[in-house]
């Protein structure tokens, strides 16, 4: 280094010398070289970073490509060696690194540094642009001050030290961002327990049995028999939520995962579940779609009391149905199971209907992220969710829509990569599925679609959704094989038409059956007030819970319900303890499969007909579930001649919804 500085103490012999660049002819000090290659590998590896994460990630977000296009900018100025182009590279350096300090990628970066999996591609990427434009920046200044000093051309001592820092403190950040496991301590604000409603309108105790009747809830129990015993233990725990992007998300969660274990039987075998409950307010478990005696139902201030804090609680039933089910709280379901009370049940038939050599499930989620964000999951990832299977390999690919968009419309999903059947929806099979190649299926919350496929001979199969039917979106998805989620995702088409579809088979119950009674349910909105509190409310027959009424069914009745939409909202309709045949939409017979299911999904201004079979003696809840709307009215009963202990209102504190 001391020659060179000897070298460059000799007289200039002409001012075009005087430049100092890379491709100019003049000899650069060393600094000035490190400080120029500095600026010119920092530009590409930024431009790199930008073109994998186009390639790989989808598309780089516009603050990388903002960054890199301005940094190249910058390099061009700069390596030109021409002074006053140079200079202009300064302000502009400026100008870029005022974008990254102050674009939240950078600063959320800094800030949480993500964990050892997953986070890593991200966090690198983004350290990896901060330090090259930190880099550029200093070499650009670097080059500047030697340009223009021109009494002393000694190097400027503190140059190298500062470049060095910079540099050590960008690969120290990438080297414990990549390490550090993620930082509990994020700034997202802690749950608040479920409120309990209070003042006036609030119902103080409301019985929802039939007075002096002679059953009660409790008596309805499984019968005593002898079958194989699933024993299950669910405990009722706060934990946070990591997602792979490194969103942490405070949940409350059934043994600490959202969704929580999935409880695998099979049909006839007794399932017997202990809930434990570790959080501080009360709790219960619901399982939807599968029917249960009446006193194992889950719904608090119907067929139990909420458990409270520190207290547990035996639900003991028969996997009488093979199928796809779920599990939730019933108590304040809407905040309770909107935030991590739910889980998956799968019974597996006694004797197989369909050969699968895999058999996966997803539950399909959304969150209230950090930033008031909307974070869209597929069982415990919001990026891509990895299973394996060989080419050749029959799937059974099962899922669950577990939440509500915020707009409330069903979720969207369908299968890239091979075409796909829709072997049966709520649990329930269907009859003669066609083949599927991309089509939209329409989830509302609740629900359950199983779909089939065979494996393609080489690739992968993805599944993805659609947020609120703005097209297909990269993440959350799942992908089954060797690959990555397809880069051109299909336009969404026309929706899966469950009156269509699959071919016609006799069934005990049709349109033309002859009903024991029928009743109308029309499905409103008004403002109006719902347990004190005073906004828009969800009605059942222009009422809210629990003004709503009841349905009164006797033992081996054949119930006819038509639902009436007058709303621009889609209600899945949910049935406990029962099963609907599905009759009419808009008035017309289905024409494919016969459909049964537990949650029926009424699109806007529009009717359905269903039907039931009495079969399950006890309170059941009819309601929408759409979770907002459930809490803000849209619920009632369907009541056989049964009374019950429990109460729901601000005495017990039981609210189911
Ligand atoms: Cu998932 Cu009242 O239901
Ligand atoms: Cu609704």
């Amino acid at each position: 280094m001391s020659e060179e500085i000897q070298t460059e103490k000799k007289p200039a012999t002409s001012p075009k010398e005087k430049r100092a660049g890379l491709f100019t002819r003049q000899a650069l000090s060393t600094l000035g070289k490190i400080a120029a290659w500095g600026f010119l590998v920092s530009t590409i590896l930024c431009t790199a970073v930008a073109v994998i994460l186009s390639i790989f990630n989808g598309a780089p977000s516009v603050d990388i490509v903002t960054a890199t296009i301005l940094l190249l900018c910058a390099a061009i100025l700069v390596m030109t060696g021409i002074r006053w182009m140079q200079a202009l590279a300064v302000p502009l350096g400026i100008y870029i690194l005022y974008r990254c300090l102050t674009e939240p990628f950078v600063v959320e970066t800094l800030s949480h540094p993500k964990g050892s999996n997953g986070g890593f591609g991200e966090f690198s990427g983004d350290m990896l642009i901060l330090a090259s434009i930190m880099l550029a920046f200093v070499a650009s200044i670097g080059i500047m001050i030697q340009n223009y000093r021109r009494t002393s051309r000694k190097n400027p001592r503190w140059f190298a030290p500062a470049l060095s820092i910079i540099a050590g403190i960008a690969a120290g950040a990438l080297v414990i961002g990549a390490l550090a496991p993620s930082s509990t301590a994020t700034a997202i604000a802690p749950l608040q327990a479920p409120q309990m409603p209070a003042g006036a309108g609030v119902p103080t105790s409301v019985n929802m049995g039939m007075a002096g009747a002679p059953v009660s809830v409790p008596q309805l129990q499984e019968p005593a028999i002898t079958a194989h015993v699933d024993h299950f233990t669910l405990t009722a725990q706060s934990a946070h939520i990591t997602l792979s992007s490194g969103i942490m998300i405070p949940a409350w969660t059934f043994n600490g995962t959202a969704p929580g274990p999935t409880l695998h039987v099979r049909q006839g075998d007794e399932v017997v579940v202990t809930l434990v409950n570790h959080l501080s307010f009360g709790v219960t478990i619901h399982w939807h779609g599968v029917r249960v005696p009446n006193s194992a139902d889950g719904v608090a201030g119907v067929t139990q009391n909420a458990v409270k804090p520190g207290q547990s609680y035996v639900y003991r039933f028969i996997a009488l149905d093979a199928g796809t089910y779920w599990y939730h709280s019933h108590q304040f379901s809407f905040e309770e199971t909107t935030n991590g009370l739910y889980g998956m049940l799968i019974v597996d038939p006694a004797t197989p209907t369909l050969h699968a050599d895999v058999d996966y499930s997803v539950a399909l989620h959304v969150w209230d992220g950090p930033h008031n964000q909307t974070v869209y999951t597929m069982n415990t990832t919001g990026g891509t969710l990895n299973q394996i299977a060989r080419s050749g390999q029959w799937v059974r690919l099962r899922i669950v829509n577990t939440a509500e968009t915020p707009s409330g419309n069903p979720q969207l999903v369908t299968l890239v990569g091979a075409p796909f059947q829709v072997v049966s929806l709520d649990g329930h099979d269907l009859n003669g599925p066609q083949w599927l190649n991309g089509t939209p299926l329409p989830i509302g919350s609740a629900q359950r679609y199983d779909l089939y496929f065979q494996m393609p001979s080489h690739g992968s199969v993805a599944l993805v959704t659609a947020d609120d039917s703005q097209g297909y979106v990269r993440a959350p998805a799942l992908v089954i094989g060797q690959g990555s989620v397809p880069t051109k995702l299909p336009a969404i088409t026309k929706w899966f038409d469950l009156t269509t579809y699959g071919t016609p088979a006799p069934d005990p119950v049709t349109a033309r059956s002859r009903f024991n009674a029928t009743y109308n349910i029309v499905l409103g909105n008004q403002m109006g007030s719902s347990l004190g509190r005073t906004g828009m409310t969800y009605t059942m027959n222009g009422k809210v819970f629990p003004d709503t009424g009841m349905i009164m069914v006797k033992e081996g009745q054949l119930i006819k319900l038509h639902f009436d939409n007058h709303t621009n909202l889609y209600h899945p309709m949910h049935l406990h303890g029962h099963i609907f045949t599905v009759l009419e939409e808009n008035g017309k017979p289905l024409t494919g499969s016969p459909v049964h299911q537990d949650t029926v999904l009424v699109p806007p201004h529009t009717t359905y007909d269903v039907a039931f079979v009495a079969n399950n003696p006890g309170i059941w809840m009819l309601h929408c579930h759409n979770f907002l709307h459930a809490n803000w009215g849209m619920d009632m009963m369907v009541m056989y001649n049964v009374s019950t202990p429990y109460t729901v209102g601000s005495v017990s504190g039981n609210f189911p919804d």
